[in-house]
């Protein structure tokens, strides 16, 4: 294996952000893995998928291995469902355009969601309506202590909101190898979240399919997100705050056109990017980290930002929303 010293990061996250790393390497298989963990043993060890959920806020000092375990391959099937194996090291968004092909429904609503397969379980990735969670069957992990591979079922995951045991209690102990998908054979239409209806309207789409959700969703995404190719990001900064219902009357009182949505009794998410918007943030920019135009719960870096500048300005957003709404927020992006 090769272990390249000094090399920009830049490349490897989609905030762009120009961060050094001491040795890079891939690893493409378990053996690779273990090679690249012996690999000066008291250096830290960074795991990286396609870096589209992290923030770099300086070097380094240590050794980041990029998961580059391939392969799709479908491993069981039964009258409903399809389980397919998918190596971590998959783009995300290339599988689900594989399902829509092979027609194995459940992830049409997750496309163009940057990143791999692999990080995909780490904060239970979801949008418009759907999470990871639901087509989600098990995976298997390296123990990096122990040296053995691990498999987890869907409870063993203990998934959240943009939450897993792989941000809690098993942080930086586990890497994700591979993820078992179990699709459905028969699909289940889910167009209540935002604008899908009228993305479907629009299309003139008559009788729905997970081609047809799938591209809505992609027509949707692609009008308000920012393309990381473009402008710099990794998507949404902070999670959306729930708070009590209690406390969402009064600040519907206060602020009439507040968003939030019950999320469970007693329960109520907010719309993070309304808040931040009507604390005119919203297009701000300082040098070159910014909130993004189109959405404010984005944070962009407009070229040359440093990661401490882009986590100065979260520092920033979270007072003020603090001090307008009495809300916490929270970074859901990952702060190296
Ligand atoms: P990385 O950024 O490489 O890693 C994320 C974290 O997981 C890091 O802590 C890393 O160390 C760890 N990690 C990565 N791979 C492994 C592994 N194999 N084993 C163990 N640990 C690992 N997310 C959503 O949920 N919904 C969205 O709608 C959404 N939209 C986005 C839109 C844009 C434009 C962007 C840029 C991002 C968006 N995201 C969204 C966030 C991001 O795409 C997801 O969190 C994605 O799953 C991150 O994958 P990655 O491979 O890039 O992870
Ligand atoms: N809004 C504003 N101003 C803004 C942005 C949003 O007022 O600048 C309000 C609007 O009322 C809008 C509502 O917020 O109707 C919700 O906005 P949107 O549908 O864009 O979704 P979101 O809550 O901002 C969440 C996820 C996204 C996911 C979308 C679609 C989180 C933290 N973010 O964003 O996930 O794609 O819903 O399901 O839950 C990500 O995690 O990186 C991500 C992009």
């Amino acid at each position: 294996m090769q272990f390249r010293q000094n090399i920009s990061l830049k490349e490897f996250n989609t905030f762009a952000i120009d961060v050094k790393a001491r040795y890079f390497s891939t690893f493409c298989n378990v053996s690779e893995l273990v090679e690249s963990i012996d690999f000066e043993p008291k250096l830290n060890k960074l795991f990286l998928g396609g870096g589209s959920n992290i923030l770099f806020t300086a070097n380094i000092d240590g050794v980041v291995l990029k998961n580059e375990i391939h392969g799709i391959e479908i491993i069981h099937e039964d009258a409903e469902h399809i389980y397919v194996k998918v190596g971590g090291g998959e783009n995300w968004h290339s599988f689900v355009q594989q399902c829509m092909k092979r027609n194995w429904a459940g992830a049409e609503n997750l496309s163009l969601i940057p990143g791999n397969v692999g990080a995909s379980p780490m904060q239970n990735i979801g949008a418009y309506g759907v999470e990871l969670k639901e087509i989600f069957h098990s995976l298997e992990a390296f123990h990096l202590e122990e040296k053995k591979i691990w498999q987890f079922t869907n409870n063993d995951c203990e998934f959240g909101y943009r939450n897993s045991v792989f941000k809690n209690r098993f942080k930086d102990q586990f890497v994700i190898l591979n993820v078992c998908f179990r699709l459905n054979k028969k699909p289940v239409f889910h167009t209540s979240y935002g604008a899908i209806i009228q993305e479907l309207e629009k299309m003139k789409v008559k009788n729905f399919s997970i081609q047809a959700i799938s591209q809505a969703v992609i027509h949707i995404r692609s009008s308000k997100l920012p393309d990381p190719e473009v402008i710099g990001n990794a998507g949404s900064f902070f999670k959306n705050p729930q708070i009590t219902e209690t406390s969402f009357k009064k600040l519907l009182e206060k602020y009439p056109g507040i968003v939030g949505y019950a999320v469970k009794e007693g329960i109520v998410k907010l719309a993070a990017g309304w808040l931040i918007e009507q604390a005119g943030w919203k297009g701000y920019r300082k040098g070159d980290a910014g909130c993004h135009e189109k959405q404010a719960l984005v944070l962009v870096n407009h070229g040359h930002s440093s990661g401490q500048e882009i986590y100065n300005l979260s520092t920033e957003i979270m007072i003020s929303i603090k001090e307008k709404f009495n809300v916490d927020l929270e970074r859901e992006v990952n702060i190296l």
